[in-house]
């Protein structure tokens, strides 16, 4: 899409519990990549602390920024725009990496551009995959969303389906939680359900009104919810690793089913997958043998860049920028942004 001068981004991204700070050339070639994680700090409450995590991005991001600059050996005056998260997330997280945004764009008179956590983790897939084109349709699968997407150009999505309570992730964490194997509980019950059978419980497979792309995951979670309420009055041990086998199961089934649904329903070849949940073992399996078996072609990011990373912002970046988009410096944090929305 770039045929004359390389375009260089600085993204940032501080919507959750990771600072972040990366370049990227040409929205596909990543120079640098540096997260400053704060699981640790969080893992003690059992989930991500608003105020404890606005904090930590203030502490984290100048050496954050620097350090991207360092191992990208690129200095401010090489930069062609600066890219920022600016929704969705949580609000005080959010308005740290934004601050700092828009002081730099102003210090350093380069251009803002704003940029949606979710068109952040889709744009992963080109830096994963340096051909990969839209149109495709696009399960995006993450801590706070769940959506199927038809991708029919850069910037131009059509939401197919979405969550109806919890996202995948948000179900993952509390199930884990209430199995006692703490924050965050994806990477955690993909582990252990490695060691488990997935058949020993049938939990429920929601896939609601005939023909619906949207998920609900809360009748699930509760299920799994009761049956280890129900397993504890009766005194009767639970295994983990079962329980942790057969929740993935479902989840599993439920999300590649509706993708595989959503892309014949949009006549496309190509599938692509994005955000932290995609970074799940049995998920990329199994969409990798539907896919197959469908004639689609499966892209997914490596898992490092399905969790939150900045990589990804400074590529949504790239393709915002070179279509024209420029946030001033009134850019406001909104933690409900939705896609497509300005
Ligand atoms: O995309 P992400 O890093 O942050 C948000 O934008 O929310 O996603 C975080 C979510 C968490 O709920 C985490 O438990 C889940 O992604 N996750 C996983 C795996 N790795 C992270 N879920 C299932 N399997 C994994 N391997
Ligand atoms: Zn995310």
């Amino acid at each position: 899409m770039n045929s004359g001068k390389d375009i260089f981004i600085l993204g940032i991204e501080s919507s959750c519990d990771e600072t972040a700070a990366a370049v990227v050339k040409n929205g596909r070639e990543v120079l640098s990549n540096v997260i400053s994680s704060q699981i640790d700090v969080h893992t003690k409450f059992g989930g991500v602390v608003p105020e404890i995590a606005s904090r930590k991005h203030i502490e984290n991001i100048d050496w954050v920024i620097d350090k991207a600059l360092a191992d990208a050996e690129m200095d401010f005056n090489r930069l062609d725009a600066i890219a920022v998260t600016y929704g969705p997330g949580l609000v005080g997280a959010l308005l740290v990496g934004l601050s700092e945004a828009k002081a730099l764009a102003y210090a350093i008179n380069k251009p803002l551009v704003g940029v949606n956590h979710i068109e952040g983790h889709i744009c992963a897939n080109y830096i994963a995959d340096r051909n990969f084109e839209p149109p495709y349709v696009a399960l995006v699968v993450s801590g706070g969303h769940s959506h199927l997407l038809y991708v029919e150009d850069y910037g131009k999505y059509r939401i197919l389906g979405r969550t109806r309570d919890d996202a995948a992730g948000e179900a993952y964490d509390k199930v884990a939680r209430a199995i006692g194997m703490g924050y965050p509980g994806g990477p955690k019950i993909d582990a252990a359900a490695k060691l488990g059978n997935p058949h020993a419980i049938e939990f429920p497979r929601v896939f609601l009104d005939d023909g619906s792309l949207d998920f609900s995951f809360s009748g699930l979670k509760s299920a799994v919810l009761n049956y280890l309420n129900k397993e504890k009055m009766l005194n009767r041990e639970v295994n983990a690793n079962d329980v942790a086998a057969s929740f993935q199961k479902a989840v599993v089934e439920v999300l590649s089913q509706k993708t595989i649904a959503a892309a014949r329903l949009m006549g496309v070849s190509k599938v692509a997958m994005a955000g932290g949940v995609s970074a799940n073992s049995a998920l990329r399996a199994e969409m990798e043998k539907l896919c197959g078996e469908n004639g689609f072609s499966l892209n997914v990011p490596p898992p490092v860049y399905c969790t939150d990373n900045a990589a990804m912002i400074g590529s949504a970046g790239y393709y915002e920028f070179i279509l024209g988009a420029r946030g001033g410096l009134d850019l406001n944090a909104n933690p409900n942004l939705k896609l497509g929305e300005r």
